[in-house]
């Protein structure tokens, strides 16, 4: 397969370089630029191992422009568009490459099916309406079947993944009602290369704290939207926090369970969550122990804990935001779409 990734120098741009380097089905990875063209990869990441070189072939090594990617998704073609670009700059990028590429969307721009919606989240008037009816959304678990024949893939945020893969199996089953409060703490990386004070070192180490509470954040109507498919008279309170930790995310979520499910067995909540996930490669039970962000750190999986207090649930669930809240899991949407192994190219294994 022929890849090309937009947004190649940002972070989940060169984490999907990375992956891809080493996916077994890929073949050539175009990666494109618009700050950096015509740079050899080798220089803007020397973390990459110098065997990518072999699937540089199509740009001599170096990064493409816009323009060099789109001569050759016409000829020889490119299979898949991958789009690290940010909100608002990645719907128009990505629309010369539908027809002949699939398009896996890693920003929030085809997220929304309603283009009202996404205004009043995002602040500003979608950049290509004509488009939503094209694109599903992205959390793999749960959207698999119409992922396999989709032209667009609107990757998930990463606090909608980390939150929704937890909750998604007992909202289906009816066993979460009411408001659902979820408290979610990411690493600095989940906002980017970009240069921002209040993202400086000394801002941000030894330093915690809440930010964007409640409708504040852009990704809690994301979480909600998605919460309400699954049963309708869910609402969602949301509190993300900084953390001082590079990269990672972990999620409390606190909910009010329903129907009096038993403690164990058929219609527990451990059983929910086996069936729904069971045969899945990135998803991970550890029932009582809660999961921390070092043991996902670097891998495509989310583990998900639970622990019981009464009619209270609290779920646990981690995952590295720059792999299975991004590009890992933008990589497994792809091994979807085009009958691969879901986990081909794909790390389950943490590093330390
Ligand atoms: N970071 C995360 O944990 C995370 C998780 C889930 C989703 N996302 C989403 O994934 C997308 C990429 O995120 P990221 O964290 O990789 O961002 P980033 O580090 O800021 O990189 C974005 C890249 O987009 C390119 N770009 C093109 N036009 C730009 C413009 N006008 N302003 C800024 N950058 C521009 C730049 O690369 P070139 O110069 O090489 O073109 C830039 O490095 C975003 O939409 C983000 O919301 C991020």
């Amino acid at each position: 397969m022929r890849v090309a990734v937009l947004g190649a120098t940002g972070y989940t741009g060169l984490v999907l370089l990375r992956l891809l380097a080493d996916h077994p089905d890929v073949e050539d990875i175009v990666p494109v630029s618009t700050s950096q063209p015509g740079a050899p990869v080798s220089e803007v990441d020397h973390g990459l191992s110098p065997a990518i070189a072999a699937k540089l072939a199509s740009t001599g090594g170096k990064l493409a422009t816009m323009d060099e990617a789109r001569r050759l998704a016409e000829k020889p073609g490119i299979d898949v568009v991958f789009s690290a670009l940010p909100h608002l700059k990645s719907a128009e990028a990505c629309a010369p490459f539908l027809g002949a590429s699939v398009v896996i969307d890693l920003s929030a721009d085809f997220r929304f099916a309603d283009a009202a919606a996404f205004a009043t989240v995002y602040g500003h008037a979608h950049p290509r309406p004509d488009l939503l009816p094209r694109a599903v959304y992205g959390l793999a678990e749960w959207h698999t079947d119409r992922i396999r024949r989709a032209d667009i893939i609107a990757n998930p945020g990463c606090y909608p993944t980390a939150t929704l893969l937890p909750l998604l199996p007992l909202a289906r089953a009816g066993l979460v009602d009411g408001t659902v409060v979820v408290n979610a703490i990411s690493g600095i990386s989940g906002a980017g290369k970009k240069e921002r004070f209040d993202l400086l070192f000394c801002e941000r180490t030894e330093n915690a704290g809440a930010y964007n509470p409640g409708r504040v954040h852009r990704h809690a109507p994301e979480i909600e939207g998605e919460l309400q498919a699954a049963r309708a008279s869910l609402s969602l309170l949301f509190t993300p926090h900084l953390a001082p930790i590079k990269r990672g995310m972990c999620v409390t979520t606190v909910v009010r369970l329903a129907g009096n499910p038993p403690a164990e067995g058929p219609g527990s909540v451990g059983a929910l969550l086996a069936a729904a996930y069971e045969g899945r490669p990135f998803v991970r039970l550890t029932g009582s122990r809660v999961p921390q962000t070092r043991d996902t750190w670097g891998s495509n999986r989310c583990d998900i804990g639970w622990h019981r207090e009464g009619d209270s649930l609290l779920l646990f669930s981690a995952i590295d935001n720059l792999v299975k809240g991004a590009s890992g899991q933008a990589v497994q949407n792809m091994n979807l779409r085009f009958g691969l192994d879901e986990a081909a190219g794909l790390p389950l294994n943490g590093q330390l």
